[in-house]
């Protein structure tokens, strides 16, 4: 986890140094969650003046929310963020953008959300974690590379995977989400796929060995011309005996 805050650090001093902020592109998931921490860590350790300028400055968008959610539901992808990174490094939650899914019209909020990305002038480093069933941000397969930020409906193996928040009940986990595209995500400048943990490795293999397969839409990632793969030996499948 050291190596992908090392150059998210060095990143975000640089983007400070040359005035010149791009808004982040952040994901939720436990996968998520000792890099939030390590990164809350050693941004804290930063000079108080520094840090207080990369408050100032702080903008980011992350990749989806629950439809139905309003920001205070404990399960809801605002919770994390708060929980994780806002109140932690003491951002304003106003510059930690995510999908409204408690609007009344959940298309029309997706339709302002990737409006807002292009008006900041889209995402520079953006962050992703990889769904048991190949899924980028909730980009559920079948998907191609060319779908726009959106209302999609989650798919049982998702609801399965991210029960947990739901005290362990598919059943519970909201039917649809806003989530951005594979095209507003491709559109990043860099692409930094953090993956973790043995459960992780088939999907992982997949992932990379097709050229952009709708059955895995991680597959897509590929295709970027700056996209940096972050992984432990376990999701290699190099762990153990
Ligand atoms: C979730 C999120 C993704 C996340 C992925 C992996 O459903 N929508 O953005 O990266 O699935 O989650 P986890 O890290 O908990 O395995």
């Amino acid at each position: 986890m050291d190596s992908v805050v090392d150059q998210l650090e060095q990143g975000l001093l640089d983007s400070l140094e040359y005035q010149a902020f791009r808004p982040l592109g952040l994901a939720t998931g436990r996968t998520m969650e000792p890099f939030y921490a390590a990164l809350v860590s050693r941004l804290r350790a930063w000079p108080t003046d520094r840090l207080q300028l990369l408050r100032e400055r702080w903008r980011s968008f992350n990749l989806d929310e629950y439809v139905g959610l309003a920001p205070e539901h404990p399960s809801s992808f605002s919770a994390f963020m708060g929980h994780h990174l806002v109140r932690p490094l003491g951002l304003n939650p106003a510059q930690v953008l995510l999908p409204d899914g408690a609007a009344a019209n959940p298309e029309a909020a997706a339709d302002r959300f990737a409006a807002e990305i292009r008006g900041a002038g889209g995402i520079g480093s953006q962050l992703l974690g990889l769904g048991s069933n190949g899924h980028v941000g909730f980009n559920e397969p079948p998907c191609g590379p060319d779908v726009r930020c959106r209302v999609v409906k989650l798919s049982p193996a998702t609801r399965s995977q991210n029960a947990g928040a739901f005290q362990g009940s598919p059943a519970l986990v909201p039917e649809q989400a806003i989530t951005l595209g594979l095209r507003e995500i491709l559109e990043a400048k860099e692409l930094h796929l953090i993956v973790t943990g043995a459960p992780k490795a088939a999907i992982l293999r997949k992932a990379l060995d097709l050229d952009g397969d709708p059955e895995v839409p991680a597959s897509w990632l590929r295709r970027h011309p700056n996209l940096w793969l972050w992984v432990d030996d376990a999701a290699c499948g190099e762990e153990g005996p």
